[in-house]
């Protein structure tokens, strides 16, 4: 069987981690542990941890944008090779909490570098590789940024640190892609109940690809 490249996007703030740490579970249950892999970026690779933390480190709050926007492009590209594409020639379900869409809205939106400079930027990284699907989170920004002081005061990292204007321009830039490809991207409202945004994905999911949940189902 070929594998299937999901990947979550979303808002800071829309619960994804822990929807997607849901889903894995539920997968596994189905599938068996060494069929499902989940993967986030940036990072999800050894050198591209590495990456990770140079983007997130305090002390690098001068980042240029265009310094950010080609290094989130370079862990990206070094997840292609080391983890997605051999997890999915292996015929895994891979769930990955971030991808492409996160550098077309926050850097090029967000950042207002463009989403096409960002888009063209990334198509050296990702050389064809784009998600099945895409499950787009999305939360009001007042709601998110709310979540965010409340649950993790104590791992609040550099970006979540942005105005409130920035993550309207986020939300509404995520809104915009999926609405160019509606085919690939789906719209969860997760301002629900954390079981209530699990089964609209599961949903989607099994809308797309009913083989994954079909036990499940027929309980
Ligand atoms: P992280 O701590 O992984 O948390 P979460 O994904 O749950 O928000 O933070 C990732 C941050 O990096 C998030 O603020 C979005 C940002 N990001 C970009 O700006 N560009 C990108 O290409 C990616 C993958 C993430």
């Amino acid at each position: 069987m070929s594998g299937k490249f999901i990947s979550f996007e979303g808002p800071d703030g829309a619960g994804k981690t822990s929807v997607i740490q849901q889903i894995k579970a539920d997968l596994v249950d189905q599938l068996g542990d060494n069929r499902v892999l989940y993967t986030r970026e940036p990072g999800g690779s050894p050198i591209a941890e590495q990456i990770r933390r140079v983007l997130f480190a305090p002390e690098n709050k001068n980042m240029d944008a265009r310094t950010e926007a080609l290094l989130f492009a370079a862990s990206r590209r070094q997840h292609v090779v080391s983890t997605l594409r051999p997890a999915l020639a292996a015929g895994k379900v891979v769930l990955c909490d971030r991808y492409l869409d996160s550098s077309l809205v926050y850097q090029g939106a967000g950042r207002q570098l463009g989403m096409e400079t960002i888009w063209k930027l990334n198509q050296y990284a990702i050389d064809g590789l784009l998600p099945n699907l895409t499950i787009n989170l999305d939360v009001p920004s007042e709601l998110g940024l709310r979540r965010i002081a409340e649950h993790r005061s104590n791992q609040v990292n550099r970006l979540d640190k942005e105005k409130l204007s920035f993550h309207h321009m986020v939300r509404h830039a995520f809104l915009e892609l999926q609405k160019a490809d509606p085919d690939r991207i789906k719209l969860i409202d997760s301002s629900q109940s954390l079981d209530r945004v699990v089964a609209d994905v599961k949903r989607v999911i099994n809308q797309r690809y009913p083989e994954l949940f079909a036990n499940e189902i027929q309980r």
